[in-house]
C-alpha cells in the first residue's frame, strides 16, 4: 500500500512537472504598452495585479469606482477603459462581492453579475486579439464549508467560462481565456474572514497576482497557485471520503 502511495504520487508529480515545462514561457517585455483593465483592484491581489502591469510597462493606471452588482456599472467601467485607452488587450477579472466566511446565511442574489463584463468587453478584445484573465480559486471546483456564496460564484465562474473557453476555441477565436485557481492567499480581507478558523496555509498575494499576470501575457488556459492546487484538483476525486474527511477537519468549528 505504502509503495502504491508512493507511486501515486510519484506519477501525479511528474505529470505536474510535465505541464509545467511544457508551459510557455514568460516575457516580461510582453506587457510593453498593453492596455490592462483590471477589476477589483483597490486592494488585495487586483492591486498588486494592476501594480505589476504597470511595472512591467503597461499603459497608465486609471482608477474608477463602481459596483458590479448594479445593473449599469460594469457597462461603464467598459466604456470608460475603452474611452481612456482607446482599446483593451487584457481583461482581468478580480473582483468579488460580499462573500463571508460563515455558515451559509440564505444569501442567492450573489452569483449572475460577474459575466457582464466579458461579454461587454470581448468585442474590443477580439479587436485586438488580446487576453480575459478571470480569477477563481480551489473552492471553484471543490466544495468547502463556510462559503456556499462564493463557492457557487466560483463553480458558476469556472463553468461559465470553461463553456466560453470551448467556444471561443471552435471559433478559432485570436481571444485567449485563462482561469487562475488560487488556493488561500495572504490579503487583509481572506486573512480577517478565515482567522482562528483554518490553520491552512496562505501564501503570498505578490506571487499570486505575478501567476494571474502570466497567465493572461502567455495566453494559457489554465494557471494553478500554489502549485499544490493543481495536485488538489486532480486528485480529489479519487477517494471521496479522504478527501471530506481532510476538509471537514481543516477548520475549527462547534456545532
Ligand atoms: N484571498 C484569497 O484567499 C483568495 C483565494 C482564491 C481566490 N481569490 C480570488 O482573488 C480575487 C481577489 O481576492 P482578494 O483576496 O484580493 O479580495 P479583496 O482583497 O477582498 O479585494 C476584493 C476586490 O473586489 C472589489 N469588490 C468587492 N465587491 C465589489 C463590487 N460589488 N463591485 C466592484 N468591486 C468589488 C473590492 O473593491 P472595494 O474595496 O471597493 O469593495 C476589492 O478591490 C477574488 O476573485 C477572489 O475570489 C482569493
Ligand atoms: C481577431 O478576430 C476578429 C474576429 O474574427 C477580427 O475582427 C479581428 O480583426 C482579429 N484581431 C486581430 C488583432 O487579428
Ligand atoms: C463527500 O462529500 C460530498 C459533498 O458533501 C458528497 O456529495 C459525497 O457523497 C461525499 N462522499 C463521501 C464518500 O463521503
Amino acid at each position: 500500500m505504502r509503495t502504491f502511495t508512493k507511486l501515486v504520487l510519484a506519477s501525479v508529480g511528474l505529470v505536474f512537472i510535465a505541464v509545467k515545462w511544457s508551459a510557455p514561457t514568460f516575457d516580461p517585455e510582453s506587457l510593453k504598452g498593453v492596455r490592462v483593465l483590471v477589476t477589483g483592484a483597490s486592494t488585495g491581489i487586483g492591486e498588486q495585479v494592476a501594480e505589476k502591469c504597470l511595472s512591467l510597462g503597461a499603459q497608465k493606471a486609471l482608477y474608477i469606482s463602481a459596483d458590479m452588482s448594479s445593473d449599469s456599472d460594469p457597462d461603464l467601467v467598459v466604456s470608460f477603459a475603452l474611452d481612456q485607452l482607446g482599446g483593451l488587450d487584457h481583461l482581468i477579472l478580480n473582483h468579488i462581492g460580499p462573500s463571508p466566511f460563515s455558515m451559509w446565511d440564505g444569501d442567492v442574489a450573489h452569483i449572475r453579475w460577474i459575466m457582464k463584463m466579458a461579454w461587454r468587453s470581448l468585442p474590443a478584445l477580439e479587436q485586438s486579439g488580446g487576453s480575459l484573465v478571470v480569477v477563481s480559486s480551489l473552492l471553484g471546483k471543490m466544495p468547502s464549508p463556510f462559503v456556499a456564496p462564493y463557492s457557487s460564484t466560483k463553480f458558476a465562474l469556472n463553468g461559465f467560462f470553461g463553456s466560453l473557453q470551448h467556444e471561443l476555441a471552435m471559433k478559432k477565436s485570436n481571444v485567449s481565456l485563462s482561469i487562475c485557481t488560487l488556493g488561500l492567499i495572504d490579503t487583509d480581507n481572506a486573512m480577517e474572514k478565515v482567522k482562528g478558523k483554518t490553520e491552512v496555509p496562505a501564501y503570498p498575494a505578490s506571487e499570486a497576482a505575478l501567476n494571474v499576470v502570466i497567465a493572461g501575457a502567455t495566453r494559457q488556459p489554465e494557471v494553478f497557485y500554489p502549485w499544490f492546487t493543481y495536485i488538489i484538483s486532480v486528485v480529489k476525486d479519487w477517494c471521496p471520503c479522504i478527501t471530506n474527511y481532510s476538509i471537514r477537519n481543516s477548520y475549527s468549528y462547534e456545532p
